[in-house]
């Protein structure tokens, strides 16, 4: 087992006067190549955890360690090498850049960082993988939403993550693509022994070696039931 992210005691609060929302402190360590999957209603604090885990939103008192450093006492510029070489996002709403061909939104962590090495041989493997090769040149608008889901899979795993954060990547698929792209996320970090932190209301992608949280009015619980880790 090999500690990846570990949360100690998190909390956020919203500086707002009708929102009385709260993340209470909240303490989860991540393992490398395990998948986490966090249940919950809307506006329970789900896409707030994933945030402050995946270094996009400071908490409002806790600490974040990636690799046993605390990522938000790093620098600006350590953070987003962080975010784009060791993280993948996948979001509900695909992300994807609508003046770029699906080839091109797939390369573009290149852009934020040279370091980071994507070559056409990479794509292509990826691509085939996610069954979108044929679509590489087509650009999101000419591509329905399971096919756009797939090519932001295929940017957000092309520069090979230790982590992927995905923020119910399905919740804007109709059932019969949401389970196909569900399940291919899932294969695809397993076969790459990534990390996976999920959240999502696909029950029945749900295995029972996967970790469940569910997140109540800003308080996550792990879920008790068949987990055998
Ligand atoms: N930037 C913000 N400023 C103020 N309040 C916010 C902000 N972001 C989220 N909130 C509030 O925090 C609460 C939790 O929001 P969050 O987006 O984490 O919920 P969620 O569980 O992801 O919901 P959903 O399932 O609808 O995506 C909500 O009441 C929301 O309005
Ligand atoms: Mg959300």
């Amino acid at each position: 087992m090999t500690l990846l992210i570990k949360t100690n005691n998190i909390c956020k609060k919203y500086n707002s006067n009708i929102n009385q929302f709260q993340l209470k402190p909240t303490s989860i360590s991540f393992e490398k190549g395990k998948i986490y999957i966090i249940k919950g209603r809307s506006g329970s604090g789900k896409s707030t955890l994933l945030n402050i885990i995946g270094g996009i939103d400071r908490p409002t008192s806790g600490t974040v360690f990636f690799n046993n450093e605390s990522f938000y006492d790093l620098s600006d510029n350590k953070q987003s090498e962080i975010r784009n070489k060791n993280f993948g996002f996948v979001f509900q709403s695909f992300n994807l850049i609508p003046e770029l061909t699906a080839k091109d939104n797939i390369s573009l962590p290149k852009h934020f960082n040279k370091n980071i090495n994507i070559n056409d041989n990479k794509i292509n493997r990826i691509a085939e993988e996610l069954g979108i090769k044929h679509l590489l040149n087509s650009k999101p608008f000419q591509l329905s939403g399971g096919e756009q889901q797939r090519i932001a899979i295929a940017r957000a795993l092309i520069t090979t993550p230790e982590i992927i954060f995905a923020d119910e990547p399905t919740g804007n698929l109709d059932n019969l693509n949401s389970q196909n792209v569900a399940k291919l996320l899932i294969d695809l970090v397993s076969n790459r022994n990534v990390t996976l932190i999920l959240v999502t209301h696909e029950e029945n992608l749900i295995k029972h070696q996967h970790t469940k949280f569910f997140m109540h009015d800003g308080e996550l619980k792990l879920e008790e039931g068949e987990d055998d880790a």
